[in-house]
């Protein structure tokens, strides 16, 4: 039985692989340390709220006291570590809170992790500090380049993924500098439920449902590799399970996209949704008018992303050959549920948009 600190599991991913493990591993114990950024939300948590298992503490990944008081105390033996400002376009016009919390906050839990089971304790196999990371540290890609490998040097071009390389490099060091059991995954683009309508896909879909532009920066033509999320927590799985001590993983899709067809592909997916589902008009009434005109009439082109990284692949031979790797849900079948949550939950993406979960939030934990 693992008992699991998982930071900023509030957020994106980290919530749904909350729901991942505490619904495979049912022993389990899951404490989630999230400071409830703008990007953190109770109610991506609300399916575990009430299991005996999971544990929520309101908390700064800055604030090592914190972490120590909670290793100890919940005998934690794993961390997973989610934890980030995750934003490109923030870390451009705000690169401090990027240094803070993705170098300093991981530097702090690295130091939490020394000294709870190393220094207090003499070290265990048992222990393991899984540390999340992206495709972003190993910079852009041409078209013709082969695909980001765990061997392909770091060069990353934002204030978020240079943070997040720097983040990486920490870890690597206390493993190799104190023997602190660490293990890294560098993943590509993830799309699915309770995705923050400020990345690309979740805002594409609900400014449809606003009847809002879809804007496309640049010329359209930058390449992501999209994988669905509960295959990121099922390659998370995979290794702390079986994943050597001190290695990087690379998780990818094997599913490269140009925006602008990722873009085309999601409007097609919300007419054929409204053409079979005639209450949607209803509901929607905002986005009738573009979908009856052709949804993709909202396409418009914007200044582009400065320094913005052209393509991103991922090669993840190392973790299919090592780990038994696959992504197990196709893009077809993943786009199509991630539509359909986001039409079925409107009071959640209102509520994250609109900021109204955050005023919850402030008279809840203040
Ligand atoms: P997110 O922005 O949705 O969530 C981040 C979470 O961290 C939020 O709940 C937020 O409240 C919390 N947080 C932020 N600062 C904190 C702090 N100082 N202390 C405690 N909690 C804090 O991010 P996400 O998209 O879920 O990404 C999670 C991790 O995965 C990040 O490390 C990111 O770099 C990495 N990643 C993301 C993607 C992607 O496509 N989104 C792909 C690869 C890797
Ligand atoms: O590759 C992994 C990374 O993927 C993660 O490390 C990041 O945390 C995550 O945010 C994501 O970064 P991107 O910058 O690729 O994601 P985003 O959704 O912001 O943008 C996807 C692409 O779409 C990118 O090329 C920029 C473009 N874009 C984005 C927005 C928000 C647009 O053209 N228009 C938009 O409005």
């Amino acid at each position: 039985m693992k008992k699991l600190l998982v930071t900023g599991g509030a957020g994106f991913i980290g919530a749904n692989f909350v729901h991942y493990w505490l619904n495979k591993y049912q022993e389990d114990k899951v404490i989630v340390l999230d400071a409830l950024t703008y990007a953190g939300n109770m109610e991506n948590l609300h399916l575990v709220q009430g299991n005996d298992n999971f544990t929520f503490i309101k908390g700064d990944i800055c604030d090592q006291a914190l972490v120590e008081s909670l290793m100890l105390e919940h005998s934690i033996d794993t961390i997973v570590h989610f934890a980030a400002e995750s934003h490109v376009d923030r870390s451009i016009t705000g690169p401090d809170a990027f240094i803070e919390t993705n170098i300093l906050g991981t530097y702090s839990l690295l130091k939490a992790a020394k000294k709870c089971w190393l220094d207090v304790e003499s070290g265990s196999v048992e222990h393991r500090f899984h540390h999340v990371s992206t495709d972003e540290v190993y910079g852009t890609l041409s078209a013709d380049d082969p695909a980001f490998s765990e061997e392909t040097a770091y060069a990353p071009n934002s204030p978020y993924s240079a943070s997040k390389a720097a983040s990486d490099h920490l870890v690597r060091a206390y493993h190799h500098t104190y023997g602190l059991n660490v293990t890294t995954s560098n993943c590509s683009n993830n799309y699915g439920p309770y995705h923050f309508p400020e990345k690309l896909i979740p805002l594409v879909i609900t400014n449809i449902l606003h009847n809002k532009e879809l804007p496309i920066y640049g010329d359209g033509m930058q390449i992501r590799d999209w994988l669905y999320v509960e295959d990121h927590a099922y390659g998370i799985d995979l290794v702390l399970n079986k994943g050597r001590v001190g290695e990087n993983y690379n998780i990818g899709g094997n599913n490269e996209w140009a925006n602008i067809n990722i873009v085309k592909e999601v409007c097609k997916l919300v007419e054929s949704e409204f053409a079979k589902a005639p209450e949607l008009a209803a509901r929607f009434p905002e986005a009738v008018a573009a979908i009856n005109a052709n949804t993709e009439s909202l396409i418009t082109y914007v200044k582009d992303r400065p320094g913005h990284d052209r393509r991103y692949a991922i090669d993840a031979t190392k973790t299919r050959d090592e780990l038994g790797y696959e992504p197990q849900e196709s893009f077809e079948t993943g786009i199509a549920k991630t539509v359909t949550w986001y039409l079925n939950n409107e009071s959640w993406w209102k509520a994250v948009m609109d900021g109204s979960y955050q005023d919850w939030v402030e008279k809840q934990y203040k």
